[in-house]
């Protein structure tokens, strides 16, 4: 599995910390930026991640800002992504239900060990399909 990771400087702790987490797992790792804690505007980042996932570059995504809020809706404007923000592992239910191929996550709200595990839970639930996909459909008609 390629993951694409994206995070304004709100997110780039989380970012970093994620990508030794997904190496450390043997996952190829994609990093769209940002490289520092130097102010820059999520849009570009969320939109960077969701190209990547949508144009084969990587299989998913997980991107990072301050609260995860701003770089997901960026994300979700590119079509065919589903980004999910979540704060804890019972939203797996966005893999399980939702398909979801980004995953947005909270740098100053989530701690990284929480964050880590969400990633984990996050990376490892399939989709279910059945009645889910008529669903999932419809988001991308
Ligand atoms: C940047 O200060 C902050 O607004 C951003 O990281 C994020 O939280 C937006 O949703």
């Amino acid at each position: 599995m390629k993951i694409a990771i994206a995070s304004d400087h709100g997110g780039y702790q989380l970012k970093e910390e994620i990508k030794k987490y997904l190496e450390g797992r043997n996952i190829e790792v994609v990093d769209l930026g940002t490289n520092s804690e130097e102010s820059v505007d999520y849009p570009i980042y969320g939109k960077a991640c969701g190209e990547a996932v949508m144009s084969g570059k990587a299989d998913r995504g997980i991107v990072c800002c301050g609260t995860g809020i701003g770089i997901s809706i960026a994300a979700n404007k590119v079509k065919g992504i589903r980004c999910a923000l979540c704060t804890d592992v019972h939203m797996e239910m966005s893999r399980k239900h939702n398909d979801s191929n980004v995953l947005s996550l909270g740098g100053r709200t989530t701690p990284v060990d929480k964050a880590l595990e969400i990633v984990g839970v996050w990376l490892d639930t399939e989709f279910e399909g059945g009645r889910h996909q008529r669903r999932v459909d419809m988001l991308n008609a």
